[in-house]
């Protein structure tokens, strides 16, 4: 191979030749390079404030006049249009289209009221309307509703905030999730405000703010959207019970091993755990988690506006923009992907549905079981049997999306549940034999909502009044107290 130095010696000529290629190389790459950087200046232009938004802002609406494409698509979470088989953004009465679930939470607030949920948007309005709100709560409640938590956690002290009645907090939280909750309002970063999250993160031996950029856009969420209970009878401390691991598993033990009792069943006397909506856990067992995909990448996804890329801020169901959601990186049809998502989810409702019944029945055998005299010693297996099963199937039941965000492992642990249901039914068939009940024993009527509300003893009609009446003064006065405070920021 000949070398540079024998062809310009043979034609000098070429010296000039590659002198001008190197200038137009180098010129291009400077063109390119400044492209580069102007970019990144309109990039940081765009995360810059037009006014400094201050360090607790809570008003989505200040941070919006800053960044209109975020807010204005943030905002429609508003929207209540949407409704796929399962899931979507339409208020939808759970306990009317299953009422075996009034009997699953008898004794507990969710068996008066539980809808689905919807836009974060509404989370301030909807916890003021539901029934589940009339029984007293602590202020730990209000954790995952509003972009007020950070600013009134770092005015009264994280365990003192945690401490207060919901009701006395009213006229200070009512600024629906938004900006602050994700965002540091200087950098635009993403941030976590939630210290739970960081404290669950500490005592795994992790460091949350060492975690990456993909790691933040599910981080985020994991604020809010996972497994948690209030520690402490006093302190109603909120807390992750990942200690020992984050897999249903490893929670049932954390749980077992504290003594932890969300309610006693009031027909079983079962101490029940109630599982709150361990999405980010489930999800996490998933292929999407295992392949390093973000809760963002599918809730969150890139738009474009006006040539200008922005990341879509109105989470929702990813059914309601499959092109944008799922087909970045995959190739298959809306009508393909929709389908899968379905199938998933028509699987996981078979075995969700199994595991209902025969929780149902376990809980009013055993009830049968006490009215006939059965003794507290008679029923300890049992009882923890039944606790597992519920817990297990609570798990998946209230992980949205856990059917398509895990499918194996939703099926793996309603399997368990199953299981364990008809473990605990084996002994009350041998108990009540023993006890002199012909088994099996016939369920009552369980066909509507009302009825099942009927047969647990809840009076509605009372429940329903207390509410109307409360609706019509307190929040409105909430909101005036806030009013005037908001003007002051
Ligand atoms: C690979 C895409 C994908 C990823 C990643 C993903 N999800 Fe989902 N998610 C879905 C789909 C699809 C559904 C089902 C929607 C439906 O049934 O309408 C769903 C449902 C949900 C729902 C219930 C929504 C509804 O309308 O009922 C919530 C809440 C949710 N996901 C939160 C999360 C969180 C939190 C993360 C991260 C920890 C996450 N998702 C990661 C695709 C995804
Ligand atoms: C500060 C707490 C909080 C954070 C942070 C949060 N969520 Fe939510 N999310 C909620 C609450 C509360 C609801 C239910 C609101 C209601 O029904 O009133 C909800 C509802 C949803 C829904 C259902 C909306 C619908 O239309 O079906 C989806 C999907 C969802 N969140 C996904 C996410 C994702 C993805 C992230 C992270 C990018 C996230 N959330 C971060 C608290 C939070
Ligand atoms: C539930 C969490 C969450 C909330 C609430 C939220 N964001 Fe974001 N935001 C994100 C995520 C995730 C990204 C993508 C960040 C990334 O990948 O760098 C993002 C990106 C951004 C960006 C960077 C530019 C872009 O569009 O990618 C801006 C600006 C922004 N958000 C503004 C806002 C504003 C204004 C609000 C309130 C109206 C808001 N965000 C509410 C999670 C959130
Ligand atoms: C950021 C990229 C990304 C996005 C966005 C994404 N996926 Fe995937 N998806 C993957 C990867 C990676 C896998 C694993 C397959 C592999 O590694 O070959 C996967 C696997 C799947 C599978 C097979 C999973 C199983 O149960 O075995 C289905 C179904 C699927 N995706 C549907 C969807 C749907 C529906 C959406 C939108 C809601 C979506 N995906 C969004 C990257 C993505």
């Amino acid at each position: 191979m000949k070398k540079i130095k024998d062809i310009v010696n043979e034609k000098p000529y070429m010296a000039w030749v590659l002198f001008g290629v190197t200038v137009i190389v180098v010129f291009l790459a400077g063109l390119f390079g400044a492209s580069i950087i102007e970019r990144r200046g309109e990039a940081q232009d765009r995360l810059t404030a037009l006014k400094p938004i201050n360090e607790w802002e809570p008003r989505n609406e200040v941070w919006g006049e800053s960044f209109p494409r975020e807010y204005e698509s943030y905002i429609k979470t508003l929207d209540t249009s949407f409704a796929s088989k399962y899931g979507g953004s339409a208020k939808v009465d759970m306990l009317e289209r299953e009422p075996n679930l009034v009997v699953l939470w008898a004794g507990y607030a969710f068996s008066r009221d539980y809808n689905q949920g919807r836009g974060h948007y509404y989370a301030i309005k909807d916890i003021r309307n539901t029934l589940r709100t009339d029984v007293p709560q602590p202020a730990t409640c209000w954790t995952c509703k509003s972009t007020d938590v950070p600013r009134l956690m770092n005015q009264m002290g994280v365990a003192n905030y945690y401490k207060q009645k919901w009701s006395d907090l009213g006229g200070e939280v009512v600024n629906a999730i938004g900006c602050q909750d994700c965002h540091d309002p200087k950098t635009m970063n993403l941030h976590i405000t939630r210290p739970a999250l960081a404290e669950a993160y500490s005592r795994m031996g992790k460091d949350i703010t060492k975690a990456t950029h993909q790691e933040m856009r599910s981080l985020v969420c994991a604020q809010c959207h996972v497994e948690y209970y209030f520690k402490g009878k006093e302190e109603k401390y909120l807390t992750f019970p990942w200690d020992g691991g984050m897999t249903v598993d490893d929670m049932e033990k954390y749980y077992d091993g504290v003594e932890h009792v969300d309610f006693v069943h009031s027909l079983s006397k079962t101490p029940i755990l109630k599982a709150q909506h361990p999405d980010f856990e489930v999800f996490k067992m998933g292929i999407h988690a295992q392949r390093g995909v973000s809760c963002a990448d599918c809730h969150m996804p890139y738009k474009s506006d006006g040539g200008v890329k922005f990341t879509d801020h109105h989470i929702q169901s990813p059914l309601n923009n499959i092109s944008g959601s799922c087909q970045v990186c995959h190739r298959e049809s809306e009508e393909t992907l929709r389908e899968n998502v379905y199938e998933r989810q028509d699987k996981i409702k078979e075995l969700l549905l199994a595991a209902e019944h025969a929780i149902v029945k376990a809980h009013v055998e055993t009830k049968t079981a006490l009215d006939a005299g059965a003794k507290a010693e008679d029923l300890k297996e049992i009882h923890k049997l039944i606790r597992h099963a519920q817990w297990r199937w609570d798990y998946i039941a209230a992980s949205h999306g856990a059917p398509f965000h895990a499918p194996l492992e939703s099926a793996r642990v309603l399997s368990s549940s199953i299981q364990k249901a008809h473990e605990a039914q084996i002994q009350l068939a041998i108990l009540l034999t023993k006890l002199g009940i012909k088994y099996p024993i016939s369920l009552p009527d369980l066909s509507t909502k009302e009825k099942a509300q009927a047969y647990i003893g809840l009076d509605m009609k009372k429940l329903n009044e207390a509410k109307t009446e409360w609706l019509k003064t307190v929040p409105a006065e909430w909101d005036k107290k806030a009013e005037a405070r908001q003007a002051t920021y």
